[in-house]
């Protein structure tokens, strides 16, 4: 097997390691199954989840090399920019943030869930109407905000894709897995399901992971995701960049599409239902937008299309808020 490339130079510990690993008596799930949950809602306090095992590395190279200001973007209510803000500060460096609305949301905006704890962590905000994002998303906006900062301040500023989701972050969980390999999961468990998004970062470090330790697991994503045709060139770009070239997103990760619902940030009643039900019974909190999705994914997937899983002990990893 060849090593991978590109590994990064620097790595700081914001994450809280060793998140739990515990059986879950997820309601509706068929007998014959037996399902686990990683507990990576308790990667942090304020700073919880899979973003920040991202962070770890982005924040990392960026500190390294003097940086003091740094961008990202997303949704306006999005987890990563939140997660960003609160670790820029406990680092020293000042954020920005490019929030994207929709044009008859914006006279709706207020501080309240992830922009309050932006605003306390003193990130400077920017709102952006999802019809002024083209093709090529924030980037050229990122690029503009960059200079803007550069003249204005004389500083130079790091800038993090949405999502945390590159060659770096991916680390995060390619780490993570490493991490579980010490909780013995290749012996433990026969699948691993996570929540997949945009572009499937957390999905990419753990069959990376996976992979790389001789995949034992099979990886599977449930897309809460509208434009699920991304999450596959999204993992053989980051495998070509790791230098994996000759390894195929598509023989490692199993991405299961059509768990969006509504859309981005809207649920439905049965989903409200669920989050609900699952919270009330077993103690869990999932979140609408991520987690509560796709764990209803999951639990339907179990029922109608076991044939998709390798075995019957499943460990489903919660990406947390
Ligand atoms: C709670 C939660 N789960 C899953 C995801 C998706 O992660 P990724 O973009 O790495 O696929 C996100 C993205 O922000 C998230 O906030």
């Amino acid at each position: 097997m060849k090593p991978i490339t590109n590994i990064p130079k620097y790595r700081m510990k914001l994450t809280h390691e060793n998140t739990p690993i515990h059986t879950w008596n997820l309601p509706g799930v068929p007998d014959e199954f037996k399902i686990f949950i990683k507990r990576d809602d308790m990667t942090g306090s304020t700073l919880s989840g899979n973003k920040v095992r991202k962070l770890d590395f982005l924040l990392a190279g960026a500190v390294a090399q003097g940086y003091k200001q740094v961008i990202t973007g997303g949704q306006l209510q999005s987890n990563h920019c939140r997660s960003l803000a609160i670790a820029a500060r406990e680092v020293g460096m000042k954020s920005h943030l490019l929030l994207i609305v929709n044009e008859h949301d914006e006279s709706k905006i207020s501080i309240e869930g992830n922009m309050l704890l932006n605003c306390l962590s003193a990130a400077k905000m920017y709102i952006v109407q999802k019809s002024q994002v083209g093709k090529a998303g924030l980037t050229p906006k990122f690029e503009n905000l960059r200079q803007h900062i550069k003249l204005t301040t004389g500083e130079k500023c790091y800038t993090i894709p949405v999502g945390g989701s590159n060659e770096v972050g991916v680390f995060g969980y390619i780490e993570a897995f490493r991490e579980m390999m010490n909780q013995n999961v290749c012996e433990r468990f026969d699948d691993i399901v996570v929540t997949s998004c945009g572009l499937g970062n957390t999905l990419a470090g753990l069959a990376i992971g996976n992979y790389l330790t001789g995949s034992h697991l099979r990886c599977h994503g449930i897309d809460v995701s509208e434009q699920t045709n991304r999450v596959i060139p999204s993992i053989d770009d980051i495998l070509t960049k790791l230098g994996l070239h000759h390894v195929k997103a598509e023989n490692i990760v199993n991405v299961i599409p059509g768990y969006h619902g509504n859309g981005y940030g809207l649920s439905t009643r049965e989903e409200l239902e669920f989050i609900t039900m699952v919270g009330k019974k077993t103690g869990i909190v999932l979140d609408p937008v991520y987690t509560g999705k796709a764990v209803l994914g999951l639990v339907q997937i179990l029922n109608t299309r076991k044939e998709m899983f390798k075995g019957k002990r499943i460990l489903f990893i919660h990406t947390g808020w």
